[in-house]
């Protein structure tokens, strides 16, 4: 496993726990949003307004294989929401590296992305209901996805990476000891 990639909810942490795990593993930090922006010279939400949320999933797809192309190391990915809605994306995520749900509960989501404007899918009327609907639907697909679980709500993001760190290395030291059986 070269790589850590951090999946979950919009407002589970993932930037801010990635890029502080990053610290800790000395290794480099990149989030799969921001190089789509980048890749494209528009935000998110322009991409959604533009060309729609497939068009954007589209992206999400390629970026993840270029990834993999590249056989990248030492990387902590921290991946958009919906990028393990794809089951193509989920098997591109087990390439890159040790799969890791941040998994939090709905109002521990909605209390920290409530004022936030840049997420289009939580644009809306009723954005705690639509939280609620969309954890639960994402939910299950988020942990067949992952390779380990992390409960995040009650946590600080430095106890948060730590932990991630000892089960990376556990996970990494017991695959070490597999290979030379
Ligand atoms: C999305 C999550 C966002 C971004 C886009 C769609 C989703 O990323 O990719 O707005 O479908 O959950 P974050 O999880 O980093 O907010």
């Amino acid at each position: 496993m070269e790589n850590l990639v951090l999946i979950g909810y919009m407002g589970s942490g993932k930037t801010t726990v990635g890029k502080t795990l990053a610290k800790l593993m000395q290794f480099s930090f990149v989030d799969t949003d921001e190089m789509i922006e980048k890749q494209q010279n528009k935000t998110i939400r322009e991409i959604f307004a533009a060309d729609g949320e497939q068009a954007f999933r589209d992206l999400e797809t390629d970026l993840l294989k270029q990834l993999v192309a590249e056989k990248r190391k030492h990387l902590v990915l921290s991946t958009g929401g919906g990028m393990p809605l794809r089951a193509e994306n989920q098997k591109l995520l087990s390439k890159l590296g040790l799969v890791v749900y941040l998994k939090a509960e709905p109002e521990t989501i909605y209390h920290r992305v409530k004022n936030d404007t840049k997420r289009p899918l939580l644009q809306c009327e009723n954005p705690f209901a639509a939280i609620k609907e969309m954890i639960d639907v994402r939910n299950p697909v988020y942990e067949e996805a992952a390779a380990q679980i992390v409960q995040v709500n009650a946590c600080h993001q430095v106890e948060i990476a730590e932990q991630i760190k000892r089960q990376y290395l556990q996970y990494s030291n017991s695959s070490a000891r597999q290979l030379n059986v």
